[in-house]
Order: structure tokens, then C-alpha cells, then sequence
């Protein structure tokens, strides 16, 4: 797909998420006076970041990783190497779930769909997921929920899988969220990032 048809196509997906009435976080939303959030960043990105759902900040602007865990995000990127605008970044779930609550199961499957089409759109060779419900969704997607175990023993590994467009890889990483406040898991990230050096277009 050349370029200018997928920003077409990621087009059409931010207009249906807009209106995507029958949204279980839709009312909220509108009474909150906040904003979906579909993603950003290079539509011919080779990696794609996947997180689990907006935050406060996010949902008041519109961008994904737009907080704390964001700018965590944009550095370790830039101590690989790899600038926020040549991957792109974006969440399952598109609307913030109230109180930053972990999504359910329900808002995972009402959204997912947004995301597959993403993924098929971008075509990315990377699946990068951050945190728990990213990885455990990307992984089942792709056939691989035999291969599930807690994200302490997944996060940093490669695993190869099939997606409609050819091969792809899918790396778990842990969320920046939970290194915040946690020196060590920022360590395991710093160092689990690396692993990207060997993705991007050299
Ligand atoms: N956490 C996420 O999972 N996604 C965001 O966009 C921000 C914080």
C-alpha cells in the first residue's frame, strides 16, 4: 500500500473511533470533555509500540504516551537510537478508561478490531507491546497464547509469528508506567530496548 492510501485508511479509522457510539467508554468521553486516541508516528513505521489504553494526559490531548510514561518512553527510544517519529505508537484501547483503571475484557474486544487494522495498514516488522494486556492480546492475535507466561519471563524476548502482509517479530516489554517509581524495571527496560537496534532501517 503506498503511503498516501494508508494515511487514507488510518484516516477512516479515527473518524469511526470518534464515533464509535456504542463504545462502552463513549459517554465518558463526551462527559468528560476529552479526546479518543488512535496513534501517531510514521505510517511506514518498521515498529510499532502498543499500550494498553490512555491516560489523563493522553485523553486531554489527543496523543498516546503523552505523560510520564511517555517521556520515559521518547528517552529510552533516543538512547537506542530511534527517533518517536520514525515508529508509531498506540494503545488497544482508544478511549481512557475512568480512574486509569486496568481495560476490561469487554473494552479490549470492543477496540481490538481498531487495532488489527492498524497493524495491517502500517505493516510493521515489529510489534513491540508494552505492559501485560498488550502482550497477552498481540500474542493470542498471532496464535501464540501457548506461549504466554508472566511478563517477568517474557518481557525482552523475541518471538517470531505470521501476519496477514509476512513475517513479523513481537517483543514484550514491560510498561514505562511501572518504571516510574521503580529503578530497577527502568534498568530491564533500558536494556531490553536495545534489542531494537537490530530492527530499524540501517
Ligand atoms: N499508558 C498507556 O498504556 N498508553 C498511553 O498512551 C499512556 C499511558
Amino acid at each position: 500500500m503506498k503511503l498516501e492510501e494508508k494515511t487514507e485508511e488510518l484516516r477512516k479509522i479515527k473518524e469511526e473511533v470518534v464515533n464509535f457510539k456504542d463504545s462502552p467508554l463513549y459517554a465518558d468521553r463526551i462527559k468528560n470533555k476529552v479526546y479518543p486516541v488512535i496513534g501517531e508516528g510514521s505510517h511506514d513505521a518498521e515498529i510499532m509500540f502498543i499500550g494498553e489504553a490512555p491516560g489523563k494526559n493522553e485523553a486531554a490531548t489527543g496523543r498516546p504516551f503523552f505523560g510520564a510514561a511517555g517521556k520515559i518512553l521518547t528517552k529510552m527510544l533516543e538512547e537506542v537510537g530511534i527517533s518517536r517519529e520514525d515508529v508509531y505508537i498506540t494503545n488497544i484501547v482508544k478511549d481512557r478508561p475512568p480512574q486509569n483503571r486496568d481495560p476490561l475484557p469487554d473494552e479490549i474486544e470492543a477496540y481490538g478490531p481498531f487495532l488489527d487494522r492498524q497493524i495491517d495498514i502500517i505493516q510493521p516488522k515489529v510489534l513491540a507491546t508494552l505492559g501485560r494486556f498488550s502482550m497477552q492480546y498481540i500474542m493470542s492475535k498471532f496464535g501464540l497464547e501457548f506461549e504466554i507466561l508472566p511478563i517477568s519471563q517474557m518481557h525482552g524476548k523475541s518471538f517470531e509469528a505470521k501476519a496477514s502482509y509476512g513475517k513479523i517479530t513481537i517483543i514484550p516489554f514491560y510498561h514505562p508506567a511501572a518504571s516510574i517509581y521503580n529503578q530497577h524495571l527502568r534498568s530491564v527496560l533500558q536494556e531490553d530496548f536495545k534489542i531494537l537496534r537490530d530492527y530499524v532501517k540501517k
